[in-house]
């Protein structure tokens, strides 16, 4: 029997990206997609051949019988709409970021502890052939934690300027809707676009949340943080940095890095390549490449292998406590940034 997904927000990241894997593989029913937009519902039923639409997702859940629902939306909008789901017991994967606000992202991890529904969040590079093995390497290979050095830069400056949506645009569902990346009040800038995925991968990796943090943040001509700095102590006393840039130019190459230090050696992941380094005391070296067969960046897998987890046939290398975790700390570092203090990170149950 197929897995029945649903697709909730039908704009850029689902019609380039999910819509078309889910479509591609045979053992996966699309079963309808939900837009607040009705056009661009009708575009995406039309081009993906899906059989229904609607829009809003309690019409969805009132109307249909579905395993999975995808949700890729305005990053306000996920926590709540996550929430929905699980309450009606319906395995949720959800766009990075988890949430906007430490306290509905650990509420949200304490809704699917509750119930039997799974949560998976869309931290791409945690999808990578190679992301359980550096997580492996980081917590058993290199002693105790000491350093981080994080860095994610982006060319994605662009999603941050416009000023706000034109009809036009909704026509056009293979470009973002202007208003998703570009309004402080749904959760665009840098920090909750771009920082989830490098903070996501540094609490994968090494199992520990950030209990303060010190950020500066620069808006440059936007309405929203462009340039982020971070330095941050772990749970454990390992201290940290990361900065993120939105403005690399296009053609410039972009690094996606994290260099873990420990009393013993370090771990270098390239989170872009899909693969790691790990430098041992002594000497030692060794290196795990990503596959040949597989992309290094699997933004198409994350959708089919949410049908997998639901399936059964694979472990969630994206739990919701992780991402929850990482935004505490992007929440945390956006009020550093405001006000020039060190800020405490509240501390969720984290136990991946
Ligand atoms: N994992 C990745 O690497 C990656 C890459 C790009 C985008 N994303 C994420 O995907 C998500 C969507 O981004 P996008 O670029 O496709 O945005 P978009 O603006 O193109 O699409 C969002 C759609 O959601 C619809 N919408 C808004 N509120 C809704 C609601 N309450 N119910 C139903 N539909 C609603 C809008 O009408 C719009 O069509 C974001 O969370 C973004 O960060 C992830």
């Amino acid at each position: 029997m197929s897995t029945r997904i649903a697709v909730v927000g039908a704009g850029w990241w689902s019609t380039t990206v999910h819509l078309p894997a889910l479509r591609a593989d045979q053992g996966i029913d699309v079963v309808a997609v939900v837009d607040s937009a009705p056009r661009r519902c009708e575009l995406a039923v039309k081009q993906f051949g899906i059989p229904a639409w609607y829009s809003s997702v309690d019409d969805l859940l009132a109307a249909e019988t579905i395993d999975g629902i995808i949700i890729a939306t305005p990053h306000h909008t996920h926590a709540p709409l996550v929430e929905k789901c699980l309450a009606a017991g319906v395995n949720v994967l959800v766009e990075k970021p988890l949430a906007m606000t430490a306290e509905e992202a650990w509420r949200v991890v304490a809704a699917e502890r509750a119930g039997s529904a799974r949560v998976v969040v869309g931290q791409t590079y945690q999808f990578a052939a190679c992301a359980r093995a550096v997580r492996v390497a980081v917590r058993e290979q290199i002693g105790d934690l000491v350093c981080i050095n994080a860095e994610f830069s982006s060319t994605t400056d662009f999603l941050f300027a416009s000023e706000g949506a034109t009809p036009e645009e909704v026509d056009q569902p293979g470009r973002p809707h202007a208003s998703t990346y570009s309004d402080p009040a749904t959760g665009g800038g840098q920090g909750y676009t771009q920082l989830s995925h490098l903070l996501g991968g540094v609490v994968w990796a090494t199992g520990r949340q950030a209990i303060e943090v010190s950020a500066f943040m620069e808006n440059q001509t936007y309405r929203v943080d462009v340039v982020d700095a971070l330095a941050f102590r772990l749970d454990g006393g390992a201290l940290g940095v990361a900065s993120s840039t939105g403005t690399t130019p296009q053609g410039v190459p972009v690094r996606h890095t994290v260099r873990f230090h420990g009393s013993e050696g370090v771990v270098e992941w390239d989170m872009l390549a899909g693969s790691f380094w790990v430098f041992r005391r002594g000497g030692a070296i060794s290196r795990v490449e990503n596959p040949v067969d597989r992309a290094a960046y699997g933004a198409s897998r994350v959708a089919v292998e949410f049908a997998r987890i639901i399936e059964g046939a694979a472990d969630n290398p994206a739990p919701a406590d992780v991402a929850a975790a990482s935004i505490a700390l992007i929440e945390a570092a956006y009020a550093a940034s405001r006000t020039g203090a060190r800020i405490a990170v509240p501390q969720g149950d984290l136990r991946s």
